[in-house]
């Protein structure tokens, strides 16, 4: 397809993360000229593979890997510092130019060591089914301080040393205490080292510091196409998601809106990333959840491991209640199918289309993660497919009920299918040419 028609869109996930976002923005944005990242922080961990080479993503836009990109980290995602540096750090060293195609937005707020902090002694101190299995990466306290306006730190908080020192003098001195109260955490952090260490990087990401609003409207008024990159999915938003396991930002379209700052006839077409099946990392309910031998099938064959934190995903057969949920808030133009390959082999499959709870059967998907937890899946079982299709390149190469298993995603999700992903590498995608 021309991918001219998707005007400016936006890639999102439309499960609890992972999905293949990372991969899908990988192959798409070679037709675009600015690939901007919109929300989350360190905790995304996008993959990328191209042949023997694996490239794992969290802070920086998946795009850094395509000459010629210019990618951008607006004022919705937050910031490490330090995971941001290290990450360019090592991508230079593999041949990766990073210089002025990353500029990063003077508005986006910062993670400080006391976030890092707050996120391991909170779930530490959760007792056991009050957990949200978090990726420690200090995302919900830098998120939960961007709202109290008092004790946040933004990228351009980083250019006024002397506000900077005191500002973090008081705000270290306020956790301390908090966390001594709290969680009976004794050892102090010592407020001047990290603004001096946060003054000594904020030096180095001087170079890549902008107001990313204005640079973005800029490049779209000379005619340059921009795609945008998001994190996590659809049921780990902030408001949709299935609260309280969720992550603190929006990861849904809205965030593009909020958090790249472009109004909403900006986003041309919503690019919805699904894999067959369905996996989820950290806690939370996953009603078609495969704890047993056939989850960890799944699992070894899918490669199900977190990036960011290396913990076995958990992994489920498609739950299309879930999933319609989350195309319904979406409104995606086409779907992104990734890891059919992976169900490859499977005499049948099982497809979810509704709960059986102790309050009656629901074919919607609940607000309450609670109501979820009890949700037993009620399956139709849909014929699977012997045949390798890792090397297939067009639709028509699919055995039939690969086909079949397709549109039965695209007729539940009322979106057609644009894209399959067959494999990891970038070369193993199938383009769904239009009927039209
Ligand atoms: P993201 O967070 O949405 O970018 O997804 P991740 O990169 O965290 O996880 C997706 C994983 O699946 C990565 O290891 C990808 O390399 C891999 N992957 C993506 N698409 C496919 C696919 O179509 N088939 C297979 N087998 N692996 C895929
Ligand atoms: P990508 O962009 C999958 C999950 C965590 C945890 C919950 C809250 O790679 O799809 P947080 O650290 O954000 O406070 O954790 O959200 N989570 C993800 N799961 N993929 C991600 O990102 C995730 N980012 C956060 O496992 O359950
Ligand atoms: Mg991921």
């Amino acid at each position: 397809m021309d991918y001219r028609e998707l005007g400016h869109p936006c890639v999102v996930g439309l499960q609890w993360g992972d999905e293949g976002k990372g991969k899908i923005v990988d192959v798409l944005v070679e037709h675009f000229d600015v690939a901007a990242r919109y929300s989350g922080g360190a905790n995304a961990g996008h993959t990328v593979v191209v042949g023997e080479t694996e490239f794992a993503l969290h802070q920086l836009p998946s795009a850094i890997l395509r000459e010629n990109v210019l990618c951008m980290i607006t004022c919705g995602a937050v910031i490490d510092p330090a995971v941001l540096l290290g990450e360019i750090g090592s991508l230079r060293e593999r041949g990766i130019a990073i210089g002025d195609n990353l500029r990063i937005s003077n508005r986006a707020h910062l993670v400080l060591p006391y976030h890092r902090r707050e996120d391991v002694l909170s779930e530490r101190a959760a007792q056991a089914g009050e957990k949200l299995g978090t990726t420690a990466r200090g995302i919900g306290p830098c998120f939960a301080d961007k709202a109290t306006r008092r004790w946040s730190v933004r990228v351009c908080d980083l250019f006024r040393p002397e506000r900077l020192r005191q500002h973090i003098a008081d705000v270290v001195a306020r956790k301390n205490a908090y966390f001594a109260v709290l969680y009976d955490q004794r050892e102090p952090l010592d407020a001047a080292r990290i603004a001096e260490e946060y003054l000594e990087l904020g030096e180095q990401l001087r170079p890549f510091v902008c107001d990313t609003d204005v640079l973005l409207h800029d490049l779209m008024a000379q005619g340059k196409r921009v795609l945008f990159e998001g994190a996590q999915g659809v049921l780990l938003d902030i408001d949709h998601g299935t609260y309280p396991y969720v992550t603190s930002s929006h990861t849904g379209v809205g965030g593009v809106v909020s958090g790249a700052g472009v109004a909403p006839a900006t986003i041309g077409a919503v690019v919805g990333v699904i894999k067959a099946y369905a996996t989820r990392v950290g806690a939370g309910p996953f009603p078609t959840e495969l704890p047993g031998a056939l989850g960890e099938t799944i699992r070894q064959r899918g490669g199900e491991y977190g990036t960011t934190t290396g913990r076995p995903r958990r992994c489920g057969w498609f739950d299309a209640v879930a999933a319609g949920y989350a195309a319904m808030i979406s409104g995606p133009s086409m779907l992104a199918v990734m890891h059919l390959d992976t169900l490859s082999g499977m005499e049948e499959l099982q497809f979810c289309v509704g709960y059986r709870t102790p309050a009656g059967i629901l074919n919607e998907f609940p607000a309450d993660a609670y109501t979820l937890g009890e949700a037993e899946p009620i399956y139709e079982p849909v014929a699977g497919w012997n045949d390798d299709i890792s090397h297939c390149r067009r639709l028509e190469e699919l055995p039939a009920a690969a086909r079949a298993y397709l549109d039965l995603i695209s007729t539940r999700l009322n979106t057609p299918v644009g894209i399959i992903g067959v494999g990891r590498d970038r070369e193993q995608t199938i383009f769904v040419e239009s009927e039209s």
